[in-house]
């Protein structure tokens, strides 16, 4: 197989659009797979990449995907998302991003290559749980400044909307960012760098 087709092959694991989960007017959402389109079970256990079409998210939707056994969330920022996260330095654990959680390319305020395109890991960085999705609304036990975020129920940790953990919780750490790059304006491979092909 030539380097082209190689390519395709292994892009060809296309996971579309998942959990689509709405922003507006949810009080707290759980982030479940339900995955209509996924790589194969092959696939999956060789951690191929994974292909995702942006286009159809619309802004301030949430998809989650599926690669190497663990959930991805992709997310459409809004603009006021965006300005939010320069409004939480003072509550955050890491908001510059120091602690090697995210590639290189991802270590700026919004933890993502495209501001308005965020993907993270949907694990928990403290044992693992699955953490609830809040756009709007302030989590329980949430005291402090809140513009939209993620709440672990396991254990009562909080991270923004970039992944960056709240301090004074259990997580120690901000989520992992998994390596990704723009194929083109639509399209997202995750599972790879740009170039490591
Ligand atoms: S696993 Fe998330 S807070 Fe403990």
């Amino acid at each position: 197989m030539n380097q082209d087709g190689a390519d395709k092959s292994r892009r060809r694991f296309l996971t579309a659009a998942t959990t689509v989960v709405g922003g507006v007017g949810a009080a707290f959402l759980a982030v479940p797979f339900l995955a209509y389109w996924k790589p194969s079970a092959k696939a999956r256990a060789a951690g191929a990449p994974v292909e995702v079409d942006v286009s159809q998210l619309e802004v301030g939707q949430l998809i989650n995907v599926e690669w190497r056994g663990n959930p991805v969330w992709v997310f459409r920022r809004t603009e006021q998302n965006i300005e939010d996260l320069e409004r939480l330095e003072g509550v955050l654990r890491d908001p510059d991003s120091q602690q090697d959680q995210q590639p290189e390319y991802a270590r700026n305020k919004h933890r993502s290559i495209r501001p308005d395109v965020m993907v993270l890991v949907g694990i928990c960085t403290h044992l693992g749980c699955s953490p609830l999705f809040h756009p709007d609304s302030r989590p329980q036990g949430m005291g402090r400044e809140w513009h939209g975020g993620f709440f672990c129920p396991c254990h009562g940790s909080f991270f923004d909307l970039a992944g960056r953990v709240y301090t004074g919780v259990p997580a120690s750490t901000n989520l992992v960012v998994p390596p990704h790059y723009f194929i083109d304006d639509d399209t997202v491979l995750i599972g790879e760098d740009e170039g490591a092909a």
